[in-house]
């Protein structure tokens, strides 16, 4: 069984969509043994809370540096033995130090289908803003591996989702929620823990 950190920043849906995999089994080769949040308010905290799950704060101003914040996740991260990161809605860039560090084991939820409207400054709404200003018909969502690029790591998993006429920032990031991120990531991280976990018995 893989161990899995989760990192969140905010609501945390990705998180109940990884949580509820594991109870319905579509995640059956690995565990979520903790959750980290780099804001204390993020109500992703609360869903880790009820599913009994370990949960930390780690705020980077409050670290002082990037170097030290880095140095605190990297260490409750090897402290919990986690195999498997998932960023899931994650609000900070990851230096090159850290990603090499954790090199093919750290995944993202990235809300388009890359190389579409990703990288520095394309997060949360701002992904959906620029998708309805371009025009395009469809969007959708993208786990990937992150290295030292932002949203620029190996494609692991993308679904295609249909933009409708009316479309708001937030009509389309909910349809992309629900037809696209609620259902690759948690079937992505299946994946990863069930081949890792095929590749040490070989
Ligand atoms: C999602 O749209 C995810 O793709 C992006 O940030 C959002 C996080 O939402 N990276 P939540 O915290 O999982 O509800």
């Amino acid at each position: 069984m893989k161990r899995i950190c989760v990192l969140v920043s905010g609501g945390g849906t990705n998180l109940q969509a990884i949580l509820e995999a594991q109870t319905s089994g579509i995640i059956k080769s690995g565990r979520v043994v903790l959750v980290i949040s780099n804001r204390k308010a993020a109500y992703a905290l609360e869903r880790a809370k009820t599913a009994g799950i370990e949960s930390k704060v780690i705020n980077r101003l409050k670290c002082g540096s990037r170097e030290a914040f880095e140095s605190a996740l990297a260490n409750a991260i090897e402290a919990a033995h986690a195999d498997l990161i998932v960023l899931a809605g994650f609000m900070e860039i990851l230096s090159p130090a850290f990603t090499r560090r954790f090199e093919r084991r750290i995944i993202n939820i990235h809300p388009s289908l890359i190389p579409s409207f990703c990288g520095e400054g394309f997060y949360g709404l701002k992904v959906h803003e620029a998708a309805l200003a371009r025009g395009v018909k469809l969007s959708g969502a993208t786990v990937h591996y992150v290295n030292e690029i932002p949203d620029g790591g190996e494609i692991l998993c993308q679904k295609a989702v249909e933009v409708l006429d009316g479309d708001t920032p937030e009509t389309l990031q909910l349809r992309i929620m629900k037809q696209a991120e609620w259902i690759i990531l948690p079937e992505t991280i299946e994946k990863l823990c069930r081949e890792g976990t095929q590749e040490e018995t070989i």
